[in-house]
């Protein structure tokens, strides 16, 4: 990418920033601009704010609209993303000047890779911290994956209410037939690409880990199904042992409302040789697994779709160790193209930076303070 334009927003009314090929190092007190910037560019090529469900929390405060523009290039030659977000929540998506309807066109254009301190709780946090590292890495490589997502989560909403409607008497539940089928269908065709994923990152993130290790630990990820399906059979039948799992818990999830097993319950199960890390990896082993789980993303989206993505590092560098650090500069060089946000650079780089550009953010102002 060569570089970014923004107009009202976050605290940027006008900005043009110019991006370094390799690495671009956005420093800056607190609250001065720094993440809005990896923000937008997250934004640009996903279509979502890694922050936000509300766009218009992204006006400038008091404007009536957003833009950005982007300029990349692929492969495939140069490419502009040009969005615009009004205060009514209407959006406008141009792709090298051509209108483009709906946001799911972004996708496949340019990939990231957003890592980010919250991202440290991959492997210590919750579930769905892990099915969105899933849910976030697939969408920007497969459309279908995000139209099946998307319909999953809308039948789910639509399912659940129907539950309380039945729990209270005011529905019968032979309406939730139709629902189930759906569900099943768009549910066993997430769990399976899932499961798919994980088996792909895995050399991809023990290679990274053992590294890391300096040879020491061998990592594991495993894809936990809430209800259980084998890849090997068809599809049909997997979507038969899902509306069976529905029908047996039936009575359950009237009583509680909520549908209580499908993929918006799944979960990683990840491990250092044969030991569960989320319940005994000591801090460190369970930034490492983290760190890798992250990085595998990048050779993954590269195998997929023939080009590197993005890196954007918000935070992140002084949360590793020197050792971490110099492994993570090390793996990038010279082929992602990395952003990297510090309050003080000289906490996170040790040596001089060669081949970079030191942007310093200050009060919705970014100028660029050293090339390197
Ligand atoms: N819609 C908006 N309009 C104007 N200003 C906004 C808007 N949304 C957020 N801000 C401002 O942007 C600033 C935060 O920017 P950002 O999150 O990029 O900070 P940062 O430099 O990354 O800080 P930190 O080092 O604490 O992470 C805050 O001052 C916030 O008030
Ligand atoms: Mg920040």
């Amino acid at each position: 990418m060569s570089g970014i334009s923004l107009h009202n927003y976050r605290n940027y009314q006008e900005a043009q920033v110019d991006f370094h090929p390799f690495l671009n190092i956005i420093t800056g007190r607190n609250a001065q601009g720094k993440t809005n910037i990896l923000e937008a560019i997250f934004y640009t090529v996903t279509g979502k704010s890694h922050r936000t469900g509300f766009d218009t929390e992204l006006i400038f405060w008091g404007e009536k609209f957003f833009r950005i523009i982007l300029n990349g290039e692929r492969f495939s030659g140069r490419v502009k993303i040009e969005i615009s977000t009004r205060s009514d929540g209407k959006k406008i998506l141009k792709v090298n000047g051509q209108p483009r309807k709906k946001l799911s066109d972004l996708i496949g254009i340019i990939n990231a890779v957003l890592f980010s301190p919250e991202d440290m709780m991959l492997v210590k946090g919750g579930p769905s911290v892990r099915r969105r590292y899933l849910d976030i890495e697939i969408s920007q490589v497969s459309s279908y994956y995000c139209h099946c997502l998307a319909n999953y989560n809308r039948i789910l909403l639509q399912r659940n209410s129907l539950l309380k409607a039945v729990r209270e008497g005011k529905e019968s539940d032979e309406l939730l037939g139709v629902w189930d089928k759906q569900l099943a269908e768009y549910g066993v065709t997430i769990i399976r690409k899932r499961e798919e994923v994980i088996k792909k990152l895995l050399p991809l993130a023990q290679k990274i880990h053992l590294n890391i290790t300096e040879g020491n630990e061998e990592l594991n990820l495993k894809y936990i199904p809430s209800i259980n399906l084998d890849i090997e059979t068809s599809k049909s039948s997997d979507e038969d042992n899902f509306l069976k799992r529905l029908k047996e818990n039936r009575k359950v999830e009237i009583l509680k409302g909520i549908t209580v097993s499908g993929p918006h319950r799944d979960d990683i199960d990840i491990r250092i040789g044969n030991i569960n890390v989320k319940a005994f990896g000591s801090q460190g082993q369970q930034r490492t697994g983290a760190l890798s789980m992250k990085l595998s993303e990048i050779e993954f989206m590269k195998n997929e779709t023939g080009e590197y993505p993005v890196l954007l590092l918000d935070d992140v560098m002084s949360e590793l160790d020197t050792n971490r650090r110099k492994y993570l500069l090390k793996v990038v060089k010279g082929k992602v193209q990395t952003f990297v946000t510090t309050t003080g650079i000289k906490d996170v780089f040790d040596t001089v930076i060669e081949n970079s550009r030191i942007f310093e953010a200050q009060s919705g102002i970014i100028n660029i303070v050293q090339e390197g």
